[in-house]
């Protein structure tokens, strides 16, 4: 684990991230960025679009995408990136992949592999931003997932589709009950990782995933094997955390040479 950060709100931790963001592409102008939808994320591309960097070259690859929305579906994660990332940001919408876009049926035994050509192709992804569920995921990687997987079709919990019948209009049963998601094997493979989380709902995931035992049961636990994370949280998503005290301090006293 590489460093905790305990901000004062998702506003602040979106500023932060989004610098780490702008780090990384003011050193490759045509980075590869891992990105995340859901809600966490948002304050990061607000923070990001306010800096106005040129990020035309900058390249994306989703995390996950819902299998069984008709194409153009406003909840499909191709229309939430381009609303909520590729419009605001100024994002090349012909470098920014989703996966298994336009297939179907037995095609899509094979949008993982073809998914994984496409980011090695592109030299693998630079920073990967993650969300965490409250069964622990990241991406779609529910509890059970491999810690060596890699991009493939999954099965969403109960409880998943329960947090995400918000954008459904509350059904639960129109949120599709499969997905394609990056594996956490292919999360592991990007050079950084950036993961957030807000509110005392994703506390319990936050102290498993930083502190509990390394576990598919999980999956966001992965995380400890990476090199180089950032874990960027509020005060009510660290609530479970042991150690808080120590990461505080740790961040708050880091010498001017490692900032
Ligand atoms: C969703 C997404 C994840 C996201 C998580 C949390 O189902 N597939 O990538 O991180 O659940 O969502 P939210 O940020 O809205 O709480």
């Amino acid at each position: 684990m590489a460093e905790v950060v305990i901000v004062g709100s998702p506003e602040e931790g979106g500023a932060l991230a989004a610098s780490l963001i702008a780090r990384v592409v003011a050193a490759k102008p045509d980075a590869v960025l891992g990105l995340a939808t859901g809600s966490t994320p948002l304050p990061v591309w607000q923070a990001l679009a306010r800096l106005q960097l040129d990020l035309g070259a900058v390249r994306g690859f989703a995390l996950d995408e819902y299998i069984g929305l008709e194409p153009g579906h406003p909840e499909s994660y191709r229309a939430v990136i381009d609303r909520e990332v590729v419009g605001p940001l100024g994002l090349t919408p012909s470098l920014v992949h989703v996966p298994a876009e336009g297939l179907s049926g037995a095609a899509l035994a094979g949008a993982g592999q073809a998914y994984e050509a496409r980011i090695d192709a592109a030299g693998g992804v630079d920073l990967q931003v993650l969300g965490i569920g409250r069964t622990g995921h990241i991406g779609f990687n529910e509890p059970g997932s491999s810690l060596a997987s890699l991009t493939r079709v999954k099965t969403l919990t109960e409880w998943t589709r329960r947090d995400n019948a918000r954008f459904f209009g509350g059904d639960v049963t129109r949120v599709p009950l499969h997905c394609v998601t990056q594996g956490l094997g292919t999360i592991l493979r990007a050079r950084s990782l950036v993961l957030l989380a807000w509110g005392e709902s994703k506390a319990d995931a936050v102290a498993a995933a930083v502190e509990g035992p390394v576990t598919a049961s999980v999956p966001a636990s992965v995380i400890q094997l990476h090199r180089d994370v950032t874990v960027v949280i509020d005060e009510s998503a660290a609530a479970g955390l042991r150690y808080a005290d120590y990461y505080r301090e740790a961040w708050t006293s880091r010498p001017a040479w490692l900032r």
